[in-house]
């Protein structure tokens, strides 16, 4: 589902990541930790084409993004979400157009998008506001109209940017149980946070952690240690 090989991206002369390989099967969870500067939201630009891919492999959804022509790019984003880090979110909309916006794009009838958008609004905990617009929510959440509106798709593969950072301990929960329940039903799930506890709290993740552009530590097997790495090319 999910194809990084040896990975790099410089921004000038600074290398944001360096030689990063990694996979994930459909479904699974990853959680992709490292201090503020890791290159966390660079990989995960990358997996969505919104930064080209210049050194290495990426394939995601069965795209090759090395090769992939502009106009595939609407198709890729068709299987692919994202929650970004500052959520961009039409502040002069309101909650539930914000979210029936991606399936409008679709072309999806009403009827259907009236239900998945209030199904989600509701798993979320925005009901009350579901007419509010956006700029007069809090930051927290505006968050979650992010999630609810990357979520309501049902993308083969969502990508999120530090979702929990502005919630409160028992919102945060919440939503790690929305992007598991997504997991659950087959979505592959890239997490990307600096919070060591949300790590500590779900140990049956797939974690990734990035220091300087480099994986220093992952505990499956489907991702490559930078300094074993090193080693197998000089041994
Ligand atoms: N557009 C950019 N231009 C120049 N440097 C960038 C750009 N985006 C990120 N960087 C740099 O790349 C490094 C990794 O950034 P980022 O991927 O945002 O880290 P994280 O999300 O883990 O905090 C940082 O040093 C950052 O300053
Ligand atoms: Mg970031």
């Amino acid at each position: 589902m999910l194809n990084v090989t040896n990975l790099s991206h410089n921004f000038g002369s600074y290398w944001a990541l360096k030689n990063c390989s990694f996979s994930l099967k459909k479904g699974e969870f990853l959680l992709l930790t490292g201090s503020s500067g890791a290159g966390k939201t660079t990989l995960l630009r990358l997996l969505y084409a919104s930064l080209p891919v210049m050194r290495g492999k990426v394939n995601v959804a069965g795209y090759d993004l090395k090769n992939l022509p502009a106009r595939q790019i609407p198709n890729l984003r068709r299987s692919v979400s994202v929650v970004f880090q500052d959520f961009k979110i039409l502040p002069y909309r309101t909650v539930y157009q914000n979210v029936a916006m991606a399936l409008e794009v679709r072309g999806l009838n009403q009827i259907h998008i009236d239900r998945r958008v209030r199904a989600v609004v509701r798993g979320l905990g925005l009901e009350p506001r579901i007419n509010t617009l956006c700029g007069e929510l809090s930051g927290g959440e505006q968050q979650r109209v992010a999630v609810a509106r990357s979520v309501v798709v049902n993308p083969k593969i969502l990508l999120a940017d530090e979702p929990t950072g502005n919630l409160d301990e028992e919102l945060a929960a919440r939503m790690m149980g929305i992007f598991k329940q997504f997991h659950m039903h087959g979505t592959t799930v890239v997490l990307a946070t600096h919070s060591s506890e949300l790590v500590r709290m779900h140990p049956e993740a797939r974690q990734l952690r990035l220091e300087h552009g480099k994986i220093v530590a992952a505990n499956w097997r489907g991702a490559q240690i930078f300094s074993e790495k090193i080693k197998e090319v000089h041994s």
